[in-house]
């Protein structure tokens, strides 16, 4: 089974639309889907897949004792089934560590060709662990600086899980990560290059071990909500970062662009990808399902540079195509009157408001990026 983890940091940026949708959307190619609702205490996923409400979830499995395959779902869609999280559980961060490992073990157990994980955003080290099932998870991101930085973060994180793992009890670099790890302004603080280089030369078996776990771990960029396609290029800073502070290759799955259309298939309790295939949207999620298809043969072994190289490049050639196609639809819109002027007005103004919002938004946080590099946090 393919483990398809969705992750992000921040909320609020699209995982449960691209979980939802990308399962539909797999599954339509014939492939038997399961999709988990693990954004437990924030749960939602059923509402974006359609289905009003649900009796139990995972709460059930973890406490109750109840199978994971009792819990499942069938959707109306043939080779899609749906399992529910819980809002009951206050959280992802508060299930101990038994109970991770019970979750992490019966997902495993699980029989479908793809598991979908719909990831709460944060950085817990439980959802660090469900992000691990596979060393291709997907981490969505929209252009903003907050939004960039949490997705950066997230891996950061994701990269110190590794630390941990690979040092064991007792070795000079496990002391000095202790020691690291009990003060919070430092780890913020480090640069993990210098710290490996340390490692290297003082303990290097327990270099090689990192080194040896880290490499086959290649996350996949999904960038959501651009509105032009200037905002692809965000992108490409997220991977610069990604490579040179944290030494991760960072591959690139594409671009969606915000679509007006999804809050009328919200509206009405449709995936996009059912409510119109056609759109904008369901097409750039038709296109992530068709290359996590492509590559769905070479899960495990790691792939080479150059060719994440050319898909950064694909991603910002298809924002451009997307746009393009963008307007012909707006324009096709307008022909048929299916829009009319005074829509356009409305549009228009709420756009505008949202730009002076996210123009505040980004005052604020560049005085505190400013302050942060000035106290020495490394981006
Ligand atoms: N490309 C998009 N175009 C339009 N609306 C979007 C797009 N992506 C997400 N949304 C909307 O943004 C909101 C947050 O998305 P959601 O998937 O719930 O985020 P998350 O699961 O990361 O918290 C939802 O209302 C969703 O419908
Ligand atoms: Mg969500």
């Amino acid at each position: 089974m393919h483990f398809l983890p969705i992750a992000s940091g921040k909320g609020g940026v699209g995982k449960s639309l691209l979980a939802a949708n990308l399962s539909i959307a797999l599954a339509q190619a014939g492939k038997r889907v399961i999709v988990a609702d693990l954004d437990l205490g924030g749960s939602n996923l059923h509402l974006v897949l359609g289905i009003r409400s649900i009796s139990r979830g995972i709460g059930a499995f973890l406490f109750q004792n109840v199978a994971l395959e009792e819990l499942l779902i069938q959707t109306e869609i043939p080779n899609l089934q749906f399992l529910p999280g819980d809002s009951e559980i206050p959280g992802m961060a508060n299930i101990k560590t038994q109970h991770k490992n019970k979750l992490l073990k019966g997902l495993r157990n699980l029989k479908a060709d793809y598991l979908i994980m719909d990831l709460g955003a944060g950085t817990t080290l439980n959802t660090i662990d469900c992000f691990l099932m596979s060393n291709r998870g997907i981490v969505v991101t929209t252009p903003t600086l907050t939004a960039t930085l949490n997705a950066y973060f997230f891996l950061k994180n994701v990269v110190f899980r590794f630390l941990d793992t690979s040092f064991k009890k007792g070795s000079w670099a496990r002391e000095q990560l202790n020691k690291l790890l009990a003060n919070t302004a430092q780890v913020q603080k480090l640069y993990l290059p210098k710290f490996m280089e340390a490692v290297e030369s003082n303990d290097p078996e327990s270099a090689q071990h990192f080194f040896d776990a880290i490499k086959r771990f290649q996350p996949r960029l999904v960038f959501n909500m651009l509105e032009k396609p200037e905002d692809a290029e965000r992108a490409a800073r997220v991977r610069r970062s990604c490579r040179e502070y944290l030494g991760l290759d960072l591959d690139h799955l594409g671009v969606i662009y915000r679509d007006e259309l999804q809050d009328t298939a919200l509206n009405s309790r449709l995936p996009i990808i059912l409510y119109k295939p056609q759109s904008i949207l369901s097409q750039a999620i038709y296109r992530i399902a068709e290359k996590i298809l492509s590559v769905e043969e070479i899960d495990d072994t790691p792939m080479d540079w150059e060719l994440f190289e050319e898909n950064f490049q694909v991603a910002n050639q298809e924002a451009e195509e997307d746009f393009e196609a963008k307007f012909q639809y707006l324009q096709e819109l307008l022909d048929t009157g299916a829009l009319n002027m005074a829509d356009l007005i409305d549009t228009v103004k709420t756009q505008q408001l949202e730009i002076n919002q996210l123009r505040k938004e980004n005052l604020l946080l560049k005085s505190k990026v400013v302050k942060a590099l000035q106290a020495g946090v490394k981006l």
